[in-house]
């Protein structure tokens, strides 16, 4: 038996303030007996929270925690002095964040990082500028507002797969010293999609042949195809969608925002489907 870890994405705890989400998190992984629990960034719009968070969650089920930051977890506002590259820091240091690390649960190697986007998901119907501009049919893309990394995407995004490519490396160096069988392979954690399949269907839903483009990256899945990756988390589409391709199972188990639920409004119902299990 492995180590039982329970996977999660877009908890938004702020945007939830209705619902005590981390005491619903809580009591579910204790009552699942969850051994390890990976989140999949979007988590609360706020560096500090984010991490006093995450602290609470690990103390309060006894286990390790770790997680991607998101989109939303990397904000600020217009205002605010701070840079995306000072809150990005803010995450690296913090010891249950995976940005730049890898860290062993279990039989498996755990590395991530937040991802970024490069249009390969969007229409080819749209030119770069327009990609560029992030808006359309009146609708701007937030992170145009809250990130200053979306001066360049497409840029950041390779910076992305460069610095993960890093981390895979080494797990995969850990993985040969190691070459007794110990280490069975990879589990990536991102924010972005790395698969088309989790974008948001277009035939009733035309404006996403827009903004489909900043869910993920196409290179973000070949880069993993590259790797022993058993599984692949990732977030930011509040669509639960989950398939195996090439030997990775791909998961995107999120709770997203409670106006967007559907059945059930309890909290507990929605953690329950939202949450999958893997065994480490
Ligand atoms: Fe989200
Ligand atoms: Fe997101």
């Amino acid at each position: 038996m492995g180590i039982r870890t329970l996977c999660i994405s877009d908890i938004h705890v702020d945007i939830n303030r209705s619902y005590p989400v981390m005491e619903a998190l809580a009591e579910y992984a204790i009552q699942k007996e969850a051994e390890c629990i990976l989140i999949a960034g979007d988590i609360c719009e706020d560096v500090y929270k984010v991490r006093e968070h995450v602290q609470w969650l690990k103390k309060q089920t006894g286990v390790q925690v770790y997680y991607v930051p998101g989109n939303h977890d990397l904000w600020h506002t217009k205002e605010s002095k701070v840079t995306t590259d000072e809150i990005y820091k803010l995450y690296c240091e913090d010891e249950n964040c995976l940005c730049g690390k890898h860290v062993r649960v279990g039989k498996h190697i755990v590395l991530g990082d937040v991802g970024w986007y490069d249009y390969s998901f969007g229409s080819s119907e749209y030119t770069r500028k327009q990609y560029d501009s992030m808006e359309h049919g009146g609708r701007v893309w937030q992170d145009k507002y809250y990130n200053d990394w979306t001066v360049d995407n497409t840029g950041r995004n390779e910076w992305f797969l460069e610095r993960m490519k890093g981390q895979f490396e080494k797990a995969a160096e850990y993985m040969q010293q190691k070459n007794d069988g110990e280490i069975q392979g990879i589990v990536v954690v991102t924010h972005m999609l790395p698969h088309r399949a989790f974008t948001v269907p277009v035939d009733d839903k035309p404006m996403w042949k827009f903004f489909n483009a900043f869910l993920g990256s196409e290179a973000l899945g070949k880069l993993c195809e590259q790797y022993p990756v058993d599984y692949a988390l990732c977030g930011h589409v509040h669509y639960r969608h989950e398939f195996t391709e090439k030997g990775i199972r791909y998961m995107c188990r999120c709770l997203n925002y409670a106006s967007e639920w559907w059945g059930s409004k309890e909290i507990q119902t929605q953690i329950e489907q939202a949450a999958g299990f893997i065994e480490l």
